[in-house]
């Protein structure tokens, strides 16, 4: 399973990159919003420096939701570098767009997805990456994780080439549920990565060979 980091803030994209585990980044208007990032130039600009930072694809969101506008946005994301995939909202416009860019050989990712309807739809236009919102279907009472489940089922009986990118992580767990339901890509804040890392027995053990380290280089000082 892929890591991608789900947030447009680049020095938590540096941190993830530094760890070595990363292998790409999204982004959506929300996130880019929060990082203070307004006006057309701004926003590509931002791109540009996710792409210096990160070396794998970098989901960019259009911003308008109807065919044309989608495709003029799209084509501008995609001249920027060859990392960039287009992040596209799952409605009826958007579906359309997938397919034009899939045509084309740009990449793209489905997004606002909450169903498998929608994931088959997704993967026979042609989308790259899907992207179900599983912490957002937990949300509403919903099992998140099971419809990643039925995704992979779905895509692995039908023999769809759509990468799962398991969305709206909010948590370690969800990650290596994603994981154990077949996801292909995991996308998530910095927090549920790096909480992947610790363990209370990792973190007491290491007390304890830290302690005894220390008392075995008293015992070669006194050796010595
Ligand atoms: C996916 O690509 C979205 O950017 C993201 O995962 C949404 O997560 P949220 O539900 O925490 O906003």
């Amino acid at each position: 399973m892929k890591f991608f980091i789900d947030t447009a803030n680049l020095a938590h994209i540096k941190e993830a990159h530094d760890l070595g585990i990363l292998d790409g980044v999204t982004t959506n208007p929300s996130l880019m919003a929060k990082e203070g990032i307004k006006g057309t130039q701004a926003t590509l600009d931002h791109y540009k420096a996710i792409c210096e930072i990160v070396d794998g694809d970098i989901s960019a969101e259009v911003l308008s939701t109807d065919f044309d506008s989608m495709v003029e946005e799209g084509e501008t994301l995609a001249a920027l570098h060859p990392n960039i995939v287009v992040k596209v909202p799952m409605i009826k416009d958007g579906l359309k767009a997938i397919k034009y860019f899939s045509d084309k050989g740009i990449k793209t990712n489905c997004t606002l997805v909450f169903s498998a309807g929608q994931a088959i739809l997704a993967a026979k236009a042609g989308a790259t990456y899907v992207s179900p919102f599983l912490g957002r279907v937990d949300d509403i009472g919903w099992d998140g994780v099971q419809l990643i489940e039925q995704i992979a089922n779905i895509y692995a009986i039908q023999g769809y080439e759509t990468q799962i990118l398991a969305a709206s992580i909010r948590s370690s767990l969800h990650i290596v549920k994603c994981a154990e339901a077949g996801a292909h890509v995991c996308t998530c804040p910095l927090e549920p990565i790096l909480g992947l890392l610790t363990h209370p027995l990792t973190a007491s053990g290491l007390a304890k060979f830290v302690a005894d380290a220390e008392k075995m280089k008293e015992i070669m000082q006194e050796q010595e």
